[in-house]
């Protein structure tokens, strides 16, 4: 397919029927893994992993800290998809090419997606390290015409005019709250909503305050549209933020938004993240 028109139904059928002639596990979640956070394809048993560039139509992960892999396995018995490594506005690629897993995902029998990603605290009560449920989003490239969604729709993946305003799904988030406090997570988990912004750049100070006055919590670069594309087609959504760094919001302050830092607070928290995860994935009902 022509990389500007993004990928028709059938290109997506397409790879999905590679993918299951390759592998017997019919996956009924597909996790997408973030920043540091690849951990979890890891935990999969009984894995088959395909890397991107050997999966027909799937664009390449650049980013280090991303391992560009697709892992078939099961988590306690249930038949997960996982991406080890996500797609970005950054890369340069089209927004059709960023979501074309997630399609995917739909075809191979996915109901529940969870995604995680590593985060910019702007909420002034989160601390680094602290787990956010992603209860809302903010689609700042959306305003600007970059939704996943543009172009024409195929009704055999959803409606043309989507509902956003139950995304991220209340049941999920509630049994999240109640897994962490099993896990004895008390304060670690918060509550709020995520922002998306293209990057690749980190945000400015100004941007920072603006963004936290719109209502962000927290701000990235990606998830959003993943997430808009899963409930197109109807998926369930889960999503969480691990708040990797705070963002500098004092023109005093000495500290400087850095991808390491990210990539050092996700490999400290990972575990606590590979471990809410996947207790959820164990209770979640088959819909
Ligand atoms: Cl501070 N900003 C953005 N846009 N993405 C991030 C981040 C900050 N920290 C981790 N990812």
């Amino acid at each position: 397919p022509e990389a500007d028109k993004g990928y028709s139904y059938e290109d997506c059928k397409a790879t999905a029927d590679w993918l299951m002639a390759q592998t017997d596990v019919r996956p009924t979640v597909g996790i997408v893994c973030g920043s540091g956070l690849g951990g979890l394809a890891d935990m999969l048993k009984d894995q088959v992993a395909f890397n991107y560039k050997d999966i027909p139509n799937f664009p390449q992960s650049t980013v280090h800290g991303h391992a560009g892999r697709l892992v078939f396995g099961t988590l306690k018995g249930r038949p997960c998809v996982c991406m080890q490594g996500r797609f970005h506005l950054y890369e340069g690629y089209p927004i059709q090419k960023i979501t074309l897993p997630i399609r995917i995902f739909k075809l191979l029998g996915v109901e529940t997606v969870m995604l995680t990603n590593a985060a910019g605290g702007l909420n002034q009560d989160f601390k680094v390290g602290d787990i956010m449920i992603i209860k809302d989003h903010l689609n700042m490239p959306g305003f600007a015409g970059n939704n996943p969604l543009s172009g024409p729709n195929d009704e055999r993946f959803g409606v043309r005019f989507p509902c956003m305003s139950d995304a991220y799904d209340r049941e999920l988030q509630q049994m999240a709250v109640d897994v962490g406090q099993e896990l004895g997570y008390g304060d670690l988990l918060k509550k709020g909503v995520y922002c998306v912004l293209s990057g690749p750049s980190f945000e400015t100070i100004a941007e920072c305050h603006m963004l936290h006055k719109l209502g962000a919590d927290a701000v990235g670069m990606s998830t959003v549209h993943e997430v808009i594309i899963a409930r197109h087609c109807g998926m369930r959504v889960f999503a969480l933020s691990l708040i990797t760094n705070q963002a500098v919001m004092d023109y005093d302050s000495e500290r400087k938004a850095n991808h390491e830092e990210v990539l050092q607070t996700g490999k400290q928290r990972a575990e606590q993240v590979q471990r809410l995860v996947s207790a959820m994935v164990t209770k979640i009902e088959r819909h």
